[in-house]
């Protein structure tokens, strides 16, 4: 499988299509006992789908965000979970372990390579645990806290804290139908991460279903696992139900600006001075860039009021030339709708909405940017953007609070010594091949172009970020090799990885919860310090 990113996903189903036929036939008897399993533990026929229900399909698709992982070919799974209580989430485990049927967890579907409802291994008897159910938020304002369960997005956990208090925020990432689960495990950052880190930089406790069908919380799961799930990327160490948040304070005003500036206007050479500017900016400014076609889209939000933000623009970045007329002051939680909608005009009410865009195929890819990228390698970029099949490029900038947590602090390693994150994002509607080649080869051929430019050694990635071309698992026996885990763990975890992979020995020797880029557990024989 190490190799399956690179000749495409669907090509790869398809070539074990003739094998298949076994493979269904026995998975229709694991299928048949785990849902027997299932019944027999209490979990309603009415919350479990096979291929066989008439809602099967529906339900899968539900809150599919990728469609190269719904195509003809690809594996599914054989059955579906939709929980809404702690023990049908412990049944699936238990049911799981005890008829050899994997569980991958859902919370909102948003995973760039479909891990979370679809195996590249036909092989694979897989049942997909819908936590959509779970997606209670429940605010205490008083004590600047909240329960959110992971099925929620983050639309209704910033809904829910808006709407608790204006002077309370929740640090997260732009896009409201991101679901929490997923989100938080692989650590999560948005417009508020200069000032407050990522939101798992800001998880108080939660409750977790371990390979045993345990349910933990932060006491009783300890503190190495705890560490674990805020970063490590999901479905390794368990299904997380629900997350304790800090809420961080916020001024009942900020400041909201978008700027864009065309090739012809200076593009070049303001993203190439954004670079050095951007990541060293008072903490309560993020200056985040969009880079598409033949334009910068610079996008600001600021802890504060238009004033005094552009005091700041004039002492750090005269050259973009912001003026009172692109500020808009407004709260917090109506920020969260501007750069999810561009716009602030539109109602609040839109972060409920959980369906959002969907039927794209996507890909992405991220890098880390340590030196700033010289201009000219800026200029040769243009000629990507602008071809037909194009994607586009974000640039989010690192420092200010980022920078001062220590990278062992969460898995999440990519604290010090990064300018800014840079994603590589192609979405397409069409069907078909030829699109499907044009714009993978689009992503990774600028990936490709970028190499000099970026961290090395290892080039590193974000876990959220996912991406299958960094390497796959492949089992030894019946447990993932660390191996060849290492090969794309390091680059998402770094000096991380060792580590979790000794949490996971810990926690899930047998290696049940496991996927395509999931943590393997250690080897004995290399042992742990400090567990
Ligand atoms: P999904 O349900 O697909 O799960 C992702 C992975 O986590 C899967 O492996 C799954 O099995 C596992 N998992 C899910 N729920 C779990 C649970 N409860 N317990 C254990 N494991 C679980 N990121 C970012 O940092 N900032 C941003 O601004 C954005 N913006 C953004 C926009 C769009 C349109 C997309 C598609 C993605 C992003 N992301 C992002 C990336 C996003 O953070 C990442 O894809 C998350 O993993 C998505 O979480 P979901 O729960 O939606 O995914």
């Amino acid at each position: 499988m190490a190799r399956a990113p690179r000749i495409l996903h669907l090509l790869l189903a398809l070539c074990f299509l003739s094998s298949s036929s076994v493979v269904v036939a026995s998975a229709s008897g694991a299928a048949d006992a785990f849902v027997g399993c299932l019944a027999a533990a209490g979990v309603p026929p009415r919350l479990l789908q096979t291929p066989a229900s008439p809602s099967y399909d529906a339900l899968l698709r539900s809150s599919v965000r990728n469609l190269r992982y719904v195509a003809p070919g690809i594996p599914r799974p054989l059955a579906i979970v939709a929980a809404t209580e702690p023990a049908h989430a412990q049944a699936a485990v238990s049911c799981g372990r005890r008829h050899g049927v994997l569980v991958r967890a859902r919370s909102g579907g948003h995973d760039y390579e479909g891990l979370s409802y679809a195996s590249l291994d036909p092989r694979e008897r897989f049942a997909v645990l819908d936590l959509a159910a779970f997606r209670e938020v429940r605010v205490d304002a008083a004590r600047a806290e909240a329960w959110a369960g992971s099925g929620a997005t983050l639309g209704e956990v910033y809904y829910a804290v808006g709407a608790a208090s204006r002077a309370l925020a929740f640090p997260a990432g732009v896009c409201p139908t991101v679901g929490v689960g997923g989100h938080l495990s692989g650590g999560g950052f948005g417009t508020l991460m200069r000032r407050y880190g990522l939101a798992a930089d800001n998880v108080l406790d939660a409750v977790l279903v371990d390979a045993d069908g345990r349910l933990l919380n932060r006491t009783t799961m300890g503190e190495d696992l705890f560490w674990a799930i805020r970063g490590g990327g999901g479905e390794s160490f368990g299904v997380v139900l629900s997350w304790k948040l800090r809420l961080v304070p916020v001024p009942e005003t900020v400041t909201v600006f978008t700027v864009r500036r065309s090739r012809n206007q200076s593009a070049t050479e303001l993203i190439t001075k954004w670079q050095e500017i951007a990541p060293a900016l008072p903490r309560d400014l993020i200056l985040r860039v969009v880079v598409q076609s033949r334009h910068a889209q610079f996008e600001a939000l600021f802890l504060g009021r238009c004033s005094r933000l552009l005091d700041h623009m004039r002492a750090h970045f005269p050259d973009l030339g912001v003026s009172r007329a692109d500020c808009e002051e407004l709260s917090w939680i109506q920020s969260t709708v501007y750069f999810a909608f561009y716009s602030s005009s539109k109602p609040v009410e839109l972060l409920l909405d959980r369906i959002g865009e969907t039927g794209r195929y996507v890909k992405a890819k991220s890098d880390y940017v340590q030196d700033p990228i010289p201009r000219h390698a800026w200029e040769s970029t243009w000629s990507w953007l602008e071809k037909p099949e194009a994607g586009l490029l974000i640039l989010d900038p690192y420092g200010g609070r980022m920078a001062s947590i220590s990278p062992s602090a969460t898995p999440f390693p990519h604290r010090k010594g990064n300018l800014y994150n840079l994603q590589y994002y192609s979405f397409w509607f069409e069907n078909g091949m030829a699109a499907l080649e044009k714009r993978m080869s689009w992503v990774r051929g600028l990936y490709r172009e970028m190499e000099p430019y970026v961290s090395k050694n290892p080039r590193t990635g974000y876990v959220n970020y996912r991406d299958l071309d960094l390497g796959t698992n492949e089992l030894e026996g019946n447990v993932t090799s660390y191996a060849k885990a290492r090969i794309w763990g390091e680059k998402y975890f770094r000096g991380n990885f060792e580590r979790l992979a000794a949490v996971k020995a810990m926690v899930d020797p047998d290696d049940f919860f496991r996927n395509e880029q999931s943590i393997p557990p250690l080897p004995a024989a290399k042992g742990w310090s400090s567990i």
